[in-house]
């Protein structure tokens, strides 16, 4: 058995921004054009009026302010809501693809691609079926050995390091990266009041390595930990049995659907009670913990599961949110949040990365600074 290392990490953030504000003037303008299209059926009562959004609502329930996106203007034409991110030909560098290899890069950091064994595309949504995006990053970066997709969904961080660093464990590889491009833009249903403020886009990447004459500092992979229970309270029925354009429009559940209220009180307590359970298999105490880095979907989420875990209100800086800025990035939140706020670790300070989402799925990582 060999020991894994966390060498590097990487963030692509997308150029555009969109405020709660754009946001919800957008929202408000496309409510007005459907509610006025639609006048006979809501006096009729066979159509509800569709309500206004609120800005003050979205960042009170979220602590979201505003969102990268990889195309602002389609998600802020009111009669359009969905961004336009061009089909590019088949010998073009698919979007997911750019995305990630521009972080990947970042979190090689000048080492040379040739010496990583894999590559993993871990993500809520691949732009196509195969061939893998993972193996199309491959190409681009010019690493060695293979790569392919998984999913997930917002775990997929977690499940992938988990994936890579048991194959370093073992031998059959000696590094991997990990890496999470999150085209959220495009599978969130900007129409729906009710969630269309959570998503943003971009990508991370995660560089592991076996643990062996590395320089620090760096990341000691200390132990990973992954569970799923089954729910359908996050679901996307897009797939390749049901998939024309004239469906997509007709049909909510192929964009993001969400119980919000049920996924909060179910994933909270199996969230605590996986770290908990984690940490103990670990002999790791709350104390020894110095930063959480969470899974970026709701503050007041983040908030309550940081309490559980360490027992108190966690002190500023401590479990640093990067939602108010990024939005939730499903995979690649979690990964956000421990690429821009580890740095000043030193040698022995541990932190956890834990990841949540659709499946239930959820996996932590527990690692240590060199
Ligand atoms: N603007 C104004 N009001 C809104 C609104 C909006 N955009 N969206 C909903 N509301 C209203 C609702 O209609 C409701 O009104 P009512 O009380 O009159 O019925 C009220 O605000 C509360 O809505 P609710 O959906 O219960 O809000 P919430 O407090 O649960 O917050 C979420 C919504 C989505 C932010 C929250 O449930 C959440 O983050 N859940 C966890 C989600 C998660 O982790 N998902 C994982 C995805 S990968």
């Amino acid at each position: 058995m060999h020991n894994v290392a966390i060498t590097g990490t990487g963030v692509f953030t997308p150029a555009q921004t969109i405020t709660n504000d754009e946001l919800v003037a957008a929202f408000n303008a496309h409510a007005d054009l459907f509610n006025a299209q639609n006048t006979d059926a809501i006096t009729a009562g066979t159509i509800d009026e569709k309500p206004h959004s609120s800005s003050e609502f979205i960042a009170a329930a979220s602590g979201i302010e505003q969102r990268y996106v990889m195309d602002k203007a389609g998600v802020l034409d009111p009669a359009r809501m969905y961004p336009r991110l061009a089909e590019r030909a088949d010998d073009a560098p698919s979007i997911m693809a750019e995305m990630a290899v521009d972080a990947a890069r970042t979190a090689l950091n000048g080492k040379n691609p040739a010496s990583v064994d894999l590559v993993l595309c871990a993500a809520s949504n691949h732009e196509r079926a195969y061939p893998a995006i993972a193996v199309e990053i491959q190409q681009l970066l010019g690493t060695s050995g293979f790569a392919f997709d998984m999913n997930v969904a917002c775990s997929s961080a977690t499940f992938g390091i988990q994936t890579a660093a048991d194959m370093i464990r073992a031998g059959s590889i000696k590094s991997a990266l990990v890496v999470c491009p999150e085209i959220c833009s495009a599978h969130l249903e900007w129409r729906d009041r009710d969630c269309h403020f959570i998503f943003g886009d971009v990508a991370t990447a995660v560089l592991l390595e076996r643990d062996e004459n590395l320089q620090a500092p760096y990341f000691k992979v200390k132990s990973t930990r992954c569970a799923t229970q089954f729910s359908n309270n996050i679901r996307n029925n897009n797939g390749f049995l049901r998939r024309t354009h004239d469906q997509m429009n007709d049909r909510r559940d192929m964009q993001f659907m969400q119980n919000g209220r049920k996924v909060f009180k179910e994933v909270l307590p199996l969230v605590s009670k996986h770290i908990a359970d984690h940490m103990e298999a670990e002999g790791v105490q709350a104390a020894d913990l110095k930063r959480l880095w969470l899974h970026q979907a709701n503050k007041t989420m983040n908030d309550h599961i940081g309490k559980r875990v360490l027992g108190r209100d966690p002190e500023p800086g401590e479990q640093p949110n990067i939602l108010q800025d990024y939005a939730n990035t499903s995979s690649a939140g979690s990964i956000i949040a421990f690429s821009k706020h580890s740095d000043d670790l030193i040698a022995g300070d541990m932190g956890l990365i834990c990841s949540f989402g659709a499946g239930y799925s959820v996996g932590s990582v527990i690692v240590e600074r060199a």
